[in-house]
Order: C-alpha cells, then structure tokens, then sequence
C-alpha cells in the first residue's frame, strides 16, 4: 500500500521587533546572540500550503508563484527537520504567497517559515508543542520563532549549544495592550543583503559588535518590564534606542551597511514631530527602509495620515497586533 498524501495550510503573520536581533552566537543552528521582544501584526499575512506526497522525487517550492532553487533548497533543508521527527523521506510540495511585499525589510522570512513550520507540523501529524515549533521555525530565521505567537513575545537567546533553550514565548496578548503599528512602505524593492549576510558581516567586521550585544541584552530586561506595565513611554525610549543602535552596529561594519533611503530618515523625522505634538508614536526599522510606527490606540490613523504626506512613501497601512501562526486546513 503506497503511503497517503498529507496536507495541511497554515497561516502566519509577520512580527515586528522592538528589541532588536541582529547577531548569532552560532550559525548552524540559528542561535540568537541576545534575546529580543516583538509585536505580531495582524494586517499582514503569509498563507503556505505543503503537500507531502509520495510520488514526487524532489521537493517542489513555489514562493508568490515562482520557484528559486536557492529557496527550494532553504525549504527543503527546512523540512528535512520535520521529516526526521516523523520518520519519512516523502518529498513535498510547497505553496507561499503574501499579501505584502516580500524581502524588503517586512519580517517575510518570520511570517513565511513560522507559517511552513505550523503546516509541515499538522501535516505530518507531529502535533509539536508551540515551544518545539518555536524551537523548529528559529532554523529557520531566527525572527521566525517569535511569530508562532501573537501579541507581545519575547525571544530568548538561550545558553546550550544545541539551542533548546533559544525559543520565543508570549509575554503579555494582544487584547491586553492593543497598540497599533503604522507600516510605511518606501520602496517595494528586495533589498540587497539578506539579515543572515547582513549579521555575519556585522558580527566579523564591526568593533562595535559586543557592545551592540551587551545593549541588547540589557534592553530586552527593561523592555519586559515597560510592556507588562504598559509604560508607553519607556517602550518608546527604548524601542528607538534599541532600533539605532542596531543600525549603528550596521553602519559601524566595514564596509558600513546602508538599509534607509531619504524617505526612511524623513519618517522618522516625521514621527519626533507628531511626538512633540502630543502623539503616542515611536519608530522602528529593520535591515530595510520601511518604517514602523508603533501607535498608542487611537493614534494610528493621524500617524499615517501625516506618514502619507512624507516624500516617497507609497503606502502607509495600519495593523493592529495579531495572533500566532495557525492551521486553516489539513488531513
Ligand atoms: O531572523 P531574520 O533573519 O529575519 O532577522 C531579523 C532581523 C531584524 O528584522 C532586523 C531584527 C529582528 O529582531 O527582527
């Protein structure tokens, strides 16, 4: 009797970090160098389907409708991992799109191997623990593991060299403090070095790096303390010392790694302005141009409004905080 075909379709959205990642303390295992606090957003979405069928010879990745050997590889590595724990070779099938633009600095990779892992997982019929799929979405891409959840998460940077410990955990819902976040989109291009290059070379050529890491972790303590008190303030301090600093230990590499255009520094600009006028609004960015403002409820719709108005953003879409990565459909 040949083996049945499984199946399962699992949605994901992207997370936002307000303390950043940027630097791994090992790279085969995706293992984090300092922890990190994000928020899942709840606007923006990465639907994959995989389909382990047994009369394929070769996994078979499309992603937003093409195919890449280099990704089919990455995925197919991905779900070697799964295929151990359930004691099959069967080769699968994979479909992923999303509804927002992918490899420009929009967390594609965290909503897109959260979603695979949530998938693969119900397919197989594995019924992993949130923490083990956490554990399996870090290989990933390290922000990946924060999007199996929703609301506020933090991300621990674990000590074990086989990285059970490096796993995300929620912190506090999305209902108990339900910010807003504001993504202005200033370009629909894929940027040029991918975070995995981008860390590598920063961590190799920085003299700033272990500074970076020790700010990190120091950071991510107060930062947990701000979010379970709800101190809007604070997070807002810290979030935009957190996110320049990344791009400081960025631009301190050699050669320095440029992610903002003039419209990135014009948000930012943008958003100090509506803060001195009373918003309740910080920024964060990531190894990309696009900026997210992180709203107080009720804010948002003014903060894109004049986000809108700045030269060279496209779009400026508003989320809410969403839930974690889940199954739509499967057998
Ligand atoms: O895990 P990756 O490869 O998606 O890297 C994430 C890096 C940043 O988005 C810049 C920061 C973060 O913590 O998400």
């Amino acid at each position: 009797m040949t083996a049945p075909i499984r199946y399962a379709t699992a949605t994901a959205q992207p997370n936002i970090a307000l303390v950043k990642y940027w630097g791994k303390r090992d790279d085969e295992l995706n293992l984090p160098a300092a922890g990190s606090l994000s928020v899942t957003l709840d606007a923006l979405h990465t639907r994959t389907s995989v389909r382990f069928d047994p009369a394929l010879d070769a996994d078979d990745v499309l992603l937003n409708g093409e195919r890449d050997a280099a990704q089919t590889r990455k995925i197919g590595a991905f779900l070697d991992l799964f295929r151990a724990r359930a004691g099959v070779e069967t080769r699968a099938r994979v479909e992923s799109g999303n509804d927002f633009p992918t490899g420009a600095g929009l967390a594609s990779s965290a909503s897109g191997f959260a979603a695979l892992a949530v998938a693969a997982d119900r397919a197989l019929g594995l019924n992993l623990a949130s923490r083990e799929l956490s554990l399996l979405a870090r290989r990933g891409s390290g922000s990946a593991a924060r999007s199996i959840f929703g609301g506020f998460v933090e991300m621990a940077a674990g000590k074990r060299e086989d990285g059970e410990d490096a796993f995300a955990a929620p912190l506090l819902d999305a209902v108990a403090w339900p910010l807003e976040v504001v993504v202005a989109i200033t370009t629909r291009a894929k940027k040029a070095i991918t975070s995995r290059d981008g860390m590598d070379h920063t961590r190799k050529t920085s003299p700033f790096y272990r500074d970076w890491i020790a700010t990190a972790n120091a950071d991510l303590g107060d930062a947990r303390v701000a979010v379970l008190a709800r101190d809007f303030d604070k997070l807002a301090r810290l979030g935009e010392a957190s996110c320049l600093a990344m791009h400081a230990v960025m631009l301190s590499a050699r050669p320095g790694l440029i992610y903002w255009n003039a419209a990135t520094l014009d948000c930012m600009r943008c958003i100090h302005a509506l803060r001195r006028e009373g918003a309740g609004v910080f920024f964060t960015i990531d190894a990309g141009p696009q900026v997210k403002a992180v709203c107080l409820p009720g804010h948002a719709a003014r903060v894109a409004a004049a986000l809108r108005e700045v030269q060279g953003v496209e779009e400026a879409q508003i989320s809410g905080l969403g839930e974690g990565a889940r199954v739509e459909a499967g057998a």
